[in-house]
Order: structure tokens, then sequence, then C-alpha cells
């Protein structure tokens, strides 16, 4: 029997590149091998988006972006965590054998904290339902970008907490982080990211592509000095579109001099462009069948709500509900 994999995206906004090559790549390059569940982490998204269009909107946008990059909703099963509700009481259950400063440690907390913005409960909470989710479907593995490691280890920290109170439940599943690709850069060189607004969009229009890259962060050298590729954040965008030994004639022409950083953001556009015109088609071509894209999510809660149901049923088992 294949080992489970499950993972998801928040629709917090449009998907970028990070997004793209630190979790979805995988999720595609994976669900041949793998009994594959993705979902689109609404319940999560509402601790950000509370505006109804724009979250169901961005709903059907994360729907479509992950049919665009290639998941084939007849090997993965792909749904939205809202239509499977059990998550939210096993989400109960953990909040009431997990401690206060266990969750102040979460560094998606801390960050909130630190910036001195107002944190809801539901902020608070976010690993725990990340947690649940990830442990009422026996996934025993979750790729994710290193921004989610911490989360996925506070799953398997909960399930042992469980297991050691209640009897054997959870199946402790790993993260699945490729090195090279753990911390995609953005514009400024920090990690990309919507909440520092240095994305490019996966499926922005030309000229929002264009605009994007052109903001790179460069240093003031001209075109015919030498370069450093190596501290370059257009190089190191570079990376994800090039193989080796296009990578390697960049880098020669970098250190040699005569490349300006501005012939290098052309390059870049073109290689971006090139590189998502397939999956932008095939984006199209579901946009127009929206009810389509609407049923692959209902049949794919279909098939993850029998997982969580029967693992629900077993959990008040264990935990003393069930009389
Ligand atoms: P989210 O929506 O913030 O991000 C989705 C995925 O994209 C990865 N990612 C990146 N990878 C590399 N470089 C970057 N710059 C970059 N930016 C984002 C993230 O690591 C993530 O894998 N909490 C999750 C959603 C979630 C989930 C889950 C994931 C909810 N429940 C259960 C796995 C399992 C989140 O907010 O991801």
């Amino acid at each position: 029997m294949n080992k489970r994999l499950l993972s998801g995206i928040q629709p917090s906004g449009t998907i970028h590149i990070g997004n793209y090559f630190g979790a979805i790549k995988q999720f595609v390059d994976m669900q041949d091998n793998y009994d594959s569940t993705i979902f689109i982490a609404d319940l999560h998204a509402i601790t950000t988006i509370q505006n109804k269009e724009e979250l169901s909107a961005n709903i059907l946008n994360v729907a479509l972006d992950y049919l665009a990059c290639g998941l084939n909703p007849n090997k993965v099963c792909l749904f939205k965590q809202s239509d499977v509700p059990e998550v939210t009481e096993l989400a109960w259950y953990f909040n009431c054998i997990t401690t206060m400063p266990f969750l102040e440690r979460a560094t998606s907390y801390k960050d909130a904290h630190m910036k001195a913005k107002e944190v809801t409960v539901g902020l608070f909470d976010y690993p725990i339902l990340m947690a649940a989710d990830i442990l009422i479907q026996d996934a025993d593995i979750v790729p994710v970008g290193a921004d989610q490691k911490q989360h996925v280890e506070y799953a398997r920290d909960i399930a042992l907490k469980f297991n050691n109170i209640y009897g054997d439940t959870f199946k402790l599943p790993e993260p699945l982080i490729l090195k090279e690709v753990s911390i995609v850069p953005g514009v400024d060189g920090r990690k990309m990211s919507k909440s520092y607004k240095n994305t490019i969009p996966l499926f922005g229009t030309d000229e929002e592509i264009k605009k994007c890259v052109m903001k790179i962060v460069t240093d003031s050298k001209l075109p015919e000095e030498s370069k450093n590729p190596d501290v370059c954040n257009i190089f190191a965008l570079h990376k994800l579109f090039l193989n080796e030994n296009e990578l390697n004639l960049l880098r020669d022409r970098y250190i040699k001099g005569g490349l300006g950083y501005k012939e290098s953001k052309d390059m870049l556009y073109k290689e971006i462009i090139d590189f998502i015109t397939p999956m932008r088609n095939k984006r199209e071509l579901y946009e127009k069948d929206l009810d389509k894209v609407r049923l692959i999510l209902k049949e794919g809660a279909k098939k993850a709500k029998i997982i969580a149901e029967s693992k629900i049923k077993i959990i008040r088992d264990n935990i003393g509900t069930n009389i």
C-alpha cells in the first residue's frame, strides 16, 4: 500500500512562485507514488480574510491553481477543509490536551505578537487546527516549505501526547522539505511571502509579472562590471527555471562582466512566462467550467470525509464520549 501524503494551502491571497516551487510542485511530482490528499485550508484563511466575497473567490482560485499546476483529480483527493468539519471536532480535543506555553512558542503566534498585532484565538490556535488536518487523515508525509516545518513538528508532538493519554491512535507524520526550494526568495531577497509584499504571482498577467521582476533589488554595479551571482537576487530566481548547464553559462557571464541587471531581469521574465504559459492555458480551460471545479472539490470532500468519519469514531471511542 502506498504511503499517505497530505498537504494544503491557505486561500489567503494570490498563489506565488514560492508556493509553487516550495510546495505545489512536490504535490504534483509525488501524486503518482503516494496516496495523496491535497486541500484548500479555508478555515485557516479566516484568521486573516474576513470578507465573504474575497474568501469565496480565493477558495475557487486555489482550486483552479491546483488543477492548472497539474494536480490530477483522478489521482489526488482534492477538497476544501470546511467540507470536512470533523477536523474542527478533533481540533477541540487537541485544545484540551495542549498547553498555552506550548502554543506560545509557535513562530506564527510569536511573529504576530512581536508586530504588536492583536492576536485572535483562531490565530493562536492555528497549529492545532493544522495538526488536526494532518492527523485525521492518517498522513505519513507532509510536503511543505521550511516555514511550515515547526507546524508539522507540532502535529507530531500533539499526536504523541494524545497517544500517551488515550493509547495508540495516531501515526507520527514526517515533513518533506526539499532543501533547494525550502525558502524561495522574494524580490527583496527575504523569503517570498504575501505578508512581505515581495511576491511574484504564479498566475499574474504579463504586466504584473514584469512589474515584480523589475522590482528585484540589486546592488548598483554597472553592466560592464563583474558580478557575484551568489549574492544576486535575480540569479537566485533563475535557479528555479534554468537547468544546470544554462545556469553555469549565466554564472560565467555574471563573473566575466558585460551582463547588466536589466538584461538578467529580462531573461528571468521570459523564463517565467515560458514556464507558466502551459499552466495558464490549462487554468483558462478550467475557468470556463467552474461547476466542474466545484464538483471535483465535492467529490474529493466525500472521499476525505469517509476517512475523517472513521477516524473520529475511533477517537471518540478512545476519549470516552461514545457510551
Ligand atoms: P501557506 O498557505 O502559507 O503556504 C503554502 C505552502 O507554500 C509554502 N511556501 C513556501 N515554500 C518555499 N518558499 C517560500 N517562500 C514559500 N512560501 C510559502 C509553505 O511552506 C506551504 O507549504 N499552514 C499552511 C497551510 C496548511 C497546511 C495544513 C499545510 C493548513 N493545514 C496541513 C500542510 C498540512 C500554510 O499557511 O501554508
